[in-house]
């Protein structure tokens, strides 16, 4: 049996922030991962660059029940933190699109900086490591695993969430939060291509790989509290349905069974611009949206609404115009749902925070269990914000525990 100060269970991007806080405070912690190969999620993010944080961070770029949890944890360990442990460190980074930083070589150089953390901090491992059952007797956590029996003052769970079952993701965090009494919101795919009815989408399938800007949204965007979303980022068809940036934000904020509007031709108004040229513009209707519109996607909507491709502009009716203006300004869908955990890169949802301290990320009613990223009811929208959370939740438990 080993005696530890801190077990810390899931050695991904929030455990090990977590234990190296911690063990740097003088804790004895052990750090516990399932896997074979460490922090894989690392590993494959950002196309294997990492998008390790965000500059532009702010809790409005999360979603949760409860908006303001995030607040206090991200106010404490910002972005600008984590830039200076990554200079530390001496890795190599760039902004790429607005405030997303990503390392110039490789991934790999935040997993061994977040190794080189632990052992600064002399923290134990535990890998691979099955836990088989988790107990809270006498003030202690006792974990019977297939390395042993393992103690700990306090238990920090930092399974992630169930996005890429492929690469380890399982509901361990899900069924401590069951086990101990605390509640739950319900976890589904987010940042995560959408899906159509095979049938609605044969039209459109065929535009598979085709990419372009547009504004998409969903839900309300009316009063106090929103709960749609608008971005305005590329969008890419695909075999099954839509993906790309544009639809991945959105996909965390659409609702199963809504729709999802998209304005293909963000800036211009489509049915306005088209009557207006119908006394001067001579072309095919086909030639004119080509104008604006890949030529392939242009055609395939004409088509797709019912218009010849060789009609010309100037015998098209007002009425027929202002109905393409709305197919391409106002371009409204209904999901059939999205391509699941398999593809998402989060959990939406998860442990409910009413359950948790916004300090220190430990259970109101069970001293000394905590939960930290993506296992928590806070999710980051596309960009670095996920990491962001993940550091900033892992810190704000390490310094508590
Ligand atoms: P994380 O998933 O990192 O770690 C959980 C750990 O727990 C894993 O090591 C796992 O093996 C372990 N574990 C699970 N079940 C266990 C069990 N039963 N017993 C023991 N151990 C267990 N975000 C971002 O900000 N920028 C980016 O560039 C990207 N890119 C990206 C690409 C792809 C393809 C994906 C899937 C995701 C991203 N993300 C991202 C999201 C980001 O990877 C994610 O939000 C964080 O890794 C979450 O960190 P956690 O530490 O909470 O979980």
């Amino acid at each position: 049996m080993a005696k530890f100060d801190v077990a810390v269970i899931g050695a991904g991007a929030a455990g090990m922030m977590c234990a190296a806080t911690a063990a740097q405070r003088g804790k004895r912690v052990v750090l516990i991962d399932h896997a074979g190969k460490l922090a894989e999620k690392i590993r494959i993010s950002g196309g294997g660059r990492c998008n390790f944080t965000n500059i532009n961070t702010t809790p409005a770029n999360f979603l949760s029940e409860n908006p303001h949890f995030c607040k206090s944890a991200l106010s404490r360990y910002t972005p600008a933190d984590f830039v200076a442990l990554v200079k530390k460190h001496r890795i190599g980074y760039h902004e790429k699109h607005r405030g997303q930083l990503f390392c110039t070589e490789s991934a790999e150089l935040i997993i061994e900086m977040l190794k080189d953390e632990c052992a600064a901090g002399d923290v134990h491992w535990r890998m691979p490591c099955k836990i088989a059952s988790v107990e809270h007797t006498d003030g202690v956590y006792v974990l019977e695993t297939d390395t042993g029996t393992i103690e700990a003052d306090a238990l920090v769970i930092a399974t992630g969430g169930l996005s890429i079952p492929k690469i380890g993701a399982t509901d361990f965090s899900y069924r401590i939060a069951s086990q101990f009494g605390l509640r739950m919101v319900e976890p589904r795919p987010a940042l995560v291509p959408l899906t159509f009815d095979p049938q609605a989408w044969a039209p459109f399938a065929e535009l598979s790989g085709i990419a372009l800007e547009v504004e998409v949204a969903t839900g309300s965007l009316k009063g106090r509290n929103p709960t749609g979303a608008r971005f305005r980022e590329d969008l890419l068809f695909t075999h099954r349905g839509l993906s790309g940036p544009a639809i991945l934000q959105i996909s965390s904020y659409w609702i199963p069974g809504t729709p999802i509007v998209i304005d293909l031709l963000p800036g211009i108004d489509v049915a306005a611009t088209l009557i207006e040229g119908k006394g001067t513009i001579k072309k095919q209707l086909g030639n004119v949206l080509a104008q604006w519109l890949p030529t392939r996607l242009a055609e395939g909507l004409l088509l797709a609404h019912g218009f010849a491709l060789d009609a010309r502009l100037a015998d098209m009716q007002d009425a027929k115009l202002r109905e393409l203006g709305a197919a391409i300004n106002q371009w409204t869908l209904s999901p059939n749902g999205s391509e699941g955990y398999r593809k998402a890169e989060v959990t939406r949802g998860g442990i409910d925070t009413r359950d948790l301290s916004q300090q220190t990320m430990m259970a109101t009613k069970v001293p000394g269990l905590y939960f930290i990223g993506e296992a928590v009811d806070v999710t980051g929208w596309l960009g670095g914000y996920n990491f962001q959370w993940a550091w900033a939740s892992g810190v704000a438990a390490g310094q508590a525990v």
